[in-house]
């Protein structure tokens, strides 16, 4: 566990915390193992979805829509040619999965239940935090896309904003390999946006501030293997592709508090 008041320090004055060593290299291995099983197991064939945060068609993709409650996989842009066929290996064609793993994965489940990730939320100021989403980035080497700027209340919201983001290091992020890069500070700025999910299950991005991020403060977050970060819901951040030769793993879960209203335009139906 980190010293959880310097913790809660940062994170308040910052918008993110990072805690080294949070996660023991054992469990760390384990994840990625994991991880390597699963996308063993998975038939490209069965999936056209290919993730990206600046491209609102993925929205319409009801196995995006209904992936919140399951283990699915989401491919990387740059992995599928125009016609839908593979370009790379499988073992590098998967950008991540979700959403559900937490829950409906042995592994994810059994990582939760042996790490405080309630308290550590509570640490951060969520009343009643309840873990909604998890996720497995792979960012492969050479592959592994961007993720443009974007606050994670955009796409779980609460009245009012609740959510967090625990980022779990599986690998050394550096700036090589697409590393976290956050503005300090700059979770006390506006919700810019909201990706809304229409009773249609049409999605749409809707603009409610239109101040610009102050990217020119952004530093990068690399961390060793092993270390949490945790992210303020309105923390603007981003990360880089990976067009180094190593991967660049992580785990990472989203919780929102139970105290605030769970919004019914979320995409992500809670299950
Ligand atoms: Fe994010």
């Amino acid at each position: 566990m980190p010293a959880l008041p310097d913790f809660a320090a940062s994170f308040e004055r910052d918008g993110f915390a990072v805690a080294e060593g949070w996660v023991s290299q054992a469990w760390c291995e384990r994840l990625k193992a994991r991880i390597d099983e699963l996308v063993a197991g998975f038939d490209p064939a069965t999936v056209r979805s290919v993730f990206t945060t600046h491209e609102q068609s993925r929205a319409t993709d009801r196995y995006f829509l209904e992936s919140g409650d399951d283990v699915r996989f989401f491919l990387e842009e740059e992995a599928v040619d125009t016609a839908g066929a593979l370009r790379v290996e499988r073992s590098r064609s998967v950008n991540k999965i979700g959403h559900g793993l937490h829950r409906r994965d042995a592994v994810f489940r059994r990582f939760g239940e042996e790490h405080d990730l309630l308290g550590a939320a509570r640490s951060l100021g969520l009343e009643r935090p309840h873990a909604l989403q998890s996720m497995a980035i792979l960012k492969p080497p050479g592959i592994g896309g961007e993720v443009g700027w974007h606050q994670d209340a955009t796409f779980l919201q609460t009245e009012p904003p609740s959510v967090v983001g625990l980022w779990f290091a599986l690998d050394d992020a550096t700036r090589d390999n697409g590393c976290l890069w956050a503005i300090p500070g700059s979770h006390r700025g506006p919700l810019r946006q909201r990706w809304d999910r229409h009773p249609d299950d049409r999605m749409e991005f809707i603009a409610l501030d239109d101040a610009p991020f102050a990217t020119g403060n952004a530093i990068p977050l690399e961390v060793p293997a092993g270390t949490l970060v945790a992210l303020h819901g309105l923390l603007p951040h981003r990360s880089d592709a990976n067009r180094s030769e190593r991967w660049r793993h992580a785990y990472s879960l989203h919780l929102v508090d139970d105290a605030c209203t769970y919004a019914d335009r979320n995409w992500l139906r809670r299950p």
